[in-house]
């Protein structure tokens, strides 16, 4: 198993944005989040990637707790996550700031920087991994520009493809397709696919944009005040009588 969250609670004053959430997901699989806006998503999220710390319940990871982890504890134990607000590095190319992140980079470490034969191969094989990835989501004519000179669809596609240079086990994305064209949409899930496949990383994606998400996942957690309210495959989803009321915003009976 990969991620179990049981009986997971946060508070906000009197707001409870997390209420008693209980799910498990097993390694490989690709899970869409859903719910209204200010269900519970991006809180759910900053619980799991240790930027949130819960009043109650808890977080295991490859059967660890990870629940009360520092974010980078966390990170280092294979979680990453892309912010709904994308965080680009601002004072370096959109290909560097995806070249960051791979872990154990041989060439960093001071007392094998000067000996190059030991990086060369991982270098190139970074520098051949970002290409792929510039190619995947479009970014090759902004390549060589500055973080900061990018529009903020592409800030967008730079911080994805930086969760995907991660090699994290699990990946938590925060609405990838918004403020991205539609067809760049289906680049960026097709992209998510093949990693999934390929390498049985484990994602959750929390998305709004329901017809692009559900044509890629199989299985949706549907959130609304706080509480999962369906955890099942993604037809069955919108047909469930208490999602389409809670999208609805009427008060399921
Ligand atoms: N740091 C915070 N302090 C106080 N309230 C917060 C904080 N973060 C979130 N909330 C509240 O918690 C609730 C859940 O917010 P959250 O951002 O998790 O929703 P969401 O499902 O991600 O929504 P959206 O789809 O709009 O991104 C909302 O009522 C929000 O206003
Ligand atoms: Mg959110």
């Amino acid at each position: 198993m990969s991620l179990e969250v049981r009986n997971l609670t946060k508070r906000f004053g009197g707001l409870v944005a997390v209420n008693g959430v209980s799910f498990t997901v097993e390694r490989g699989e690709l899970v869409g989040l859903i719910g209204p806006n200010g269900s519970g998503k991006t809180t759910l999220f900053n619980l799991i990637a240790g930027v949130l710390k819960p009043d109650g319940g808890e977080i295991l990871f490859d059967g660890e707790r990870i629940d009360g982890l520092r974010p980078d504890e966390v990170f280092r134990r294979g979680v990453v996550r892309s912010f709904q607000i994308p965080r680009t590095f601002w004072h370096v190319t959109v290909a560097e700031n995806l070249a960051l992140p791979p872990r154990q980079q041989r060439g960093e470490r001071p007392h094998v920087a000067p000996l190059r034969r030991l990086w060369r191969p991982q270098e190139l094989e970074i520098a051949r991994q970002v290409s792929e990835l510039i190619d995947a989501l479009k970014l090759t004519a902004v390549n060589r520009n500055w973080g900061s000179e990018i529009s903020g669809g592409q800030m967008k596609l730079t911080e994805i493809g930086r969760s995907m240079m991660s090699e994290g086990k699990l990946v938590l994305l925060d609405e990838p397709a918004a403020g991205v064209a539609v067809p760049l949409a289906h680049e960026i899930f097709k992209h998510v696919s093949e990693v999934r496949s390929s390498k049985s990383t484990t994602f959750i994606i929390i998305e709004h944009k329901l017809d692009i998400l559900l044509e890629y996942v199989e299985r949706v957690l549907v959130m609304h005040e706080g509480r999962i309210i369906y955890d099942g495959d993604s037809s069955g989803a919108v047909r469930d009588q208490k999602v389409v009321e809670a999208y609805l915003g009427v008060e399921a009976s």
